[in-house]
């Protein structure tokens, strides 16, 4: 198996890891953020560069650095392989600049979006941003528009990470919605205000990390830091029907799909359980949900259970690294 060190940490990985993957293992803050990648979607990944790392040491066989920074959800590891993420200043430099670029055409109104608080584009400006934008050009704007009755589509703040497209190819029949166009002009489209109306399209609004695609059942109706998730479970025969319903008193404000520590959804849930249960007597009430995300959800009463960087599969033996060692000696 080979092995990897990121930030100094060691991991005997299966051959085919990523270096993200592998970050994932070791858990911590040595893991890079994401904007596109989806580790349920497949070929999801290597369109946003936020998950760029450093390899500082290609491989035992070849140990010539990679000239340039690589996208870690898209590179495998080697056996050997040095990279750095939150120790490199270059590297944090760049990402900064990844985060400039994903903000030129994005508006900055977070106050309004109904996305605040649990997206992701914000969570990472505050981490890589700069305070004032260089972009001295007209930004893109888009009107808004319906995808179907359940789905708002604003443009505007679409970061093009290609997450509902995946969706949209991977869990529904037919597909009616992808990208157009190429570069600066590219844009989210159902060819276009055609709607997306089978039974999973929800799972865009799940998978989106920004506030492009919003639930139009939920729009403008609370905060999310005002609404409190608890999950929930029905008898459903197209989806699981394992939920988060987010409440506020007994009112169902909305209903979404469980996540995991890196945020991403467990069970895909299909629309009816997402747009037509919004009754308590619906649902089965298991209790508050875990909230692994560093967020004002997590906030109040809301206590965060789980880290973020939970390490995920325990079962991997972390090599201890020899140079650290001796460091600390
Ligand atoms: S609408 Fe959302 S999920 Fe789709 S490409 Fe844009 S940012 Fe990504
Ligand atoms: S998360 Fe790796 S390129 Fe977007």
């Amino acid at each position: 198996m080979p092995k990897v060190t990121i930030d100094g940490h060691s991991i005997e990985v299966p051959e085919g890891t990523t270096i993200l993957q592998a970050a994932r293992m070791i858990g911590g803050n040595i893991v890079p953020p994401v904007m596109c990648y989806y580790s349920t979607l497949k070929t999801s990944g290597g369109y946003c560069r936020t998950c760029i790392v450093k390899v500082s040491k290609g491989s035992d066989k070849d140990p010539r650095p990679i000239p340039k920074p690589v996208a870690s959800c898209r590179t495998a590891v080697m056996d050997g392989m040095e990279v750095q993420n939150i120790t490199s200043p270059e590297l944090l430099k760049a990402r900064a600049g990844v985060v400039e670029f994903l903000l030129i055409n994005h508006p900055l109104d977070c106050p309004i979006c109904d996305q605040a608080g649990e997206c992701y584009l914000q969570d990472l400006s505050y981490e890589h941003g700069l305070a004032k934008t260089r972009f001295e050009f007209q930004r893109r704007t888009f009107t808004k528009i319906d995808i179907g009755d359940k789905i708002k589509l604003h443009m505007t703040r679409c970061i093009l990470c290609y997450r509902c497209v995946k969706v949209a190819d991977q869990l529904t029949p037919q597909r009616v919605h992808g990208v157009l166009f190429r570069g600066g002009v590219s844009e989210i489209s159902t060819y276009i205000q055609k709607a997306v109306d089978n039974d999973f399209s929800g799972n865009m609004i799940d998978v989106c990390p920004v506030g492009a695609l919003t639930d139009r059942t939920f729009r403008f109706k609370s905060r999310v830091w005002n609404v409190n998730p608890v999950d929930a479970h029905r008898d459903c025969s197209k989806c699981k029907g394992k939920v988060a319903l987010w409440l506020k008193g007994e009112e169902v404000y909305r209903v979404t799909g469980r996540r995991d520590a890196y945020d991403e959804v467990i069970d895909w849930i299909c629309n009816e359980c997402r747009f037509d249960k919004k009754k308590t007597s619906d649902w089965v009430i298991e209790g508050p949900s875990n909230i692994s995300r560093h967020s004002v959800i997590s906030q109040n009463h809301y206590t965060l259970k789980e880290p973020r960087h939970k390490p995920l599969l325990n079962a991997v033996k972390v090599v201890p690294d020899q140079n650290l060692i001796n460091e600390k000696k």
